[in-house]
Order: C-alpha cells, then sequence, then structure tokens
C-alpha cells in the first residue's frame, strides 16, 4: 500500500467519516448570522473547536477540512488547531481552492480557481499539519447545463491540483458537486453526475494521479429540489451506487459523500441504504458540512458558553452518520 492510499484508507476507515468545517469566512459568516451570532474570528474558531474537541470525534471523524483561517488559529487554550484533532485521532485537511467564479465562455456556469501559487501553498499547508486537501468543482443542472465546457474546464482544473496535492504527500479529496437546486429529475441527476465524474478520472489518469490515494467527494442521486418527482431513499441509493460503479476507477478506495442540503435525518438514511447495498469494493462514507453541524450550531447560538450541551448534539449526529457508513442506522436510533 502506498502512503497516500494508508492515509485515505485511515480517514474512511470502520464507518469513520470527514467532518466539513472549511466553509470560507463569507459562508461562514451567513450561517452564523442565520442563528444570530456575530461573525467574529473569535467566535468562529469557538464554535469549531466546540466540534473538534468533543468526544464523538475520536470515534467517528477521521479527517475534518478546515479553512485557511481556521488552521492557523489557536484554540481558547493556545494549542494549535491541528495538534487538536490529532489528539482527538482526527487528521487535518485543508480546503485549498480559491472558490467558483464565473465561467468565462459561460457566464451562468462556475468555474473553481485556485492552481496559481498552489504548489507552494501546499508545501505550507503540509508544514503547518495537514495531510489532505479539498477543491469542489459545482455544477449545476438545467437543459444545457452543466456544459461540455463547464465539465471540461473543471476536470481539468481538479486533475491538475490533485497531481499537485500528491506530489506534496497529501491526499487529494476531488469533490464534483451536481447541485440539487432545479426542478430536474433524478434521472437527469444521474446521467449529467455521470458524465462529470468519468470526465474527472479520464483528467486525474492524464495528469498521472495515483487513484489508489484519492478520495472523491459526490453528490447522491436526486431529483431536483423543485421537482414535482421526487424519488425514494431506496432508488436514491440504488442509483447512487449504479453511477459509482460505472464512473469510478476500481483502484479508488473511499468515496465519501458531501450532504448538499439534504436535512440531517435524510443524509444519514440515504447513507444507511447505499451501504446497505453497497456491492463495490468502495469505502462508502461521508464528508457532510451541513447535515453534521446544523443542530449542534443552533443549539450553541442560544448559549455559545454551553460547550456540553452542544457536543452532545454533535456526537449524536457523527455516530448516527458513523453507523450509517457501516449499514447499521436505524430511525429508531435517532431519538434515543
Ligand atoms: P455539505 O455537506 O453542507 O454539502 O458540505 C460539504 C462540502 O464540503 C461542500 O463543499
Amino acid at each position: 500500500m502506498s502512503e497516500l492510499n494508508k492515509i485515505a484508507t485511515k480517514i474512511l476507515d470502520n464507518g469513520k467519516g470527514i467532518l466539513a468545517a472549511d466553509e470560507s469566512t463569507g459562508t461562514m459568516t451567513k450561517r452564523l448570522q442565520s442563528v444570530n451570532v456575530e461573525s467574529t474570528p473569535e467566535n468562529r474558531i469557538l464554535f469549531r473547536e466546540t466540534l473538534f474537541s468533543s468526544k464523538g470525534m475520536t470515534d467517528c471523524i477521521g479527517g475534518v477540512i478546515l479553512f485557511d483561517e481556521t488552521i492557523n488559529q489557536k484554540t481558547n487554550d493556545g494549542e494549535k488547531v491541528s495538534e487538536l484533532l490529532s489528539k482527538m485521532g482526527s487528521l487535518a485537511g485543508i480546503k485549498v481552492d480559491t472558490g467558483a467564479k464565473q465561467l468565462a465562455g459561460s457566464p451562468k456556469e462556475k468555474i473553481t480557481e485556485g492552481l496559481d501559487g498552489l504548489r507552494e501553498r501546499l508545501k505550507e499547508y503540509y508544514k503547518i499539519g495537514a495531510r489532505f486537501t479539498k477543491w469542489r468543482g459545482v455544477y449545476n443542472i438545467t437543459k444545457d447545463c452543466p456544459s461540455k465546457l463547464s465539465i471540461d474546464s473543471n476536470a481539468h482544473a481538479l486533475a491538475r491540483y490533485a497531481a499537485l496535492v500528491q506530489e506534496c504527500n497529501m491526499v487529494p479529496i476531488v469533490e464534483p458537486e451536481v447541485l440539487m437546486d432545479g426542478n430536474h429529475s433524478a434521472d437527469e441527476c444521474f446521467n449529467k453526475t455521470s458524465v462529470v465524474i468519468k470526465k474527472c478520472f479520464k483528467d486525474l489518469i492524464l495528469h498521472k494521479v495515483d487513484l489508489t490515494g484519492v478520495i472523491l467527494k459526490p453528490n447522491m442521486i436526486l431529483a431536483g429540489t423543485e421537482s414535482k418527482n421526487q424519488i425514494s431513499n431506496e432508488e436514491t441509493a440504488k442509483l447512487t451506487i449504479k453511477c459509482l460503479k460505472e464512473s469510478v476507477p476500481n483502484e479508488v478506495p473511499g468515496i465519501a459523500f458531501l450532504s448538499g442540503g439534504q436535512s440531517e435525518v435524510q443524509a444519514t438514511e440515504n447513507l444507511n441504504l447505499i451501504n446497505k447495498f453497497n456491492d463495490t469494493n468502495f469505502i462508502m462514507s461521508y464528508s457532510y458540512g451541513r447535515a453534521l453541524q446544523q443542530s449542534a450550531l443552533k443549539h450553541w447560538s442560544k448559549d455559545i458558553k454551553d460547550i456540553k450541551g452542544t457536543q452532545m448534539i454533535f456526537d449524536h449526529r457523527a455516530k448516527m452518520c458513523t453507523l450509517a457508513a457501516q449499514g447499521k442506522w436505524s430511525i429508531n436510533l435517532e431519538n434515543n
């Protein structure tokens, strides 16, 4: 096994998943404002260290994706964030793209930026403790989207990113997110997600990326949020597995889904069914942002000093997700 493969499988070992706590300052400000908490650097690290020091981290969370601000912050006790995570048994990851911008030539679509100077930034992140990274390409579904231009240019960027990350001995999370927004059918989501993922792997191979040292972070197959033809969770699980089986090369060790706007319980239930039906060699786990943090954030916002209460809520969510990553979750456990 290569070193990168060891890191990738360690992060997703035995039902463990990833906490995506890499909201940019802009996104984190929106999240905090939605629960009436002022978005200051102090409040941002306070919420995050409340989660990072929680008991559930050790059993459930193999890796945490951080934003640049957070990986450079210290906790209330003066500890480096990467050291706190390592003490909790979790690896530090870092979001290295600089965001999705309007795609020239197709202004309704986005291209993710951040390749300039990336090699130098990666070396710095490695020095301060990061062992894996994330880059998110984003695609919307309409009649004509995602366009070939968006599919090709985002795949190219993801491949160049992944090659640079591996050169720096870190595991790249490759995240092509096909959004849930819109009134498209689940079949359209299936077809378009398949094309997007296949193109990503074609480019990863072209750029000589070691696929045994990559984690894919895809969306699940769902009908658009405004579609009248929603599908069952069983259908989502089966279509998601079919899509990944057809689109992802066998060497890839792990897949960690994003939650993408699903509720906490829906994201958990779908992951559980995916694991019940999983007839592939891929580890199928989670890399959730909102579906791990939403309830904890709501509780915390009522009393930001209630560390224990917030941690209990986060621990429960992490435990439910880890059970789902093993196909052992059931709805009855939600209320215990
Ligand atoms: P969500 O689980 O909230 O979609 O966030 C995952 C993520 O990291 C998106 O880039």
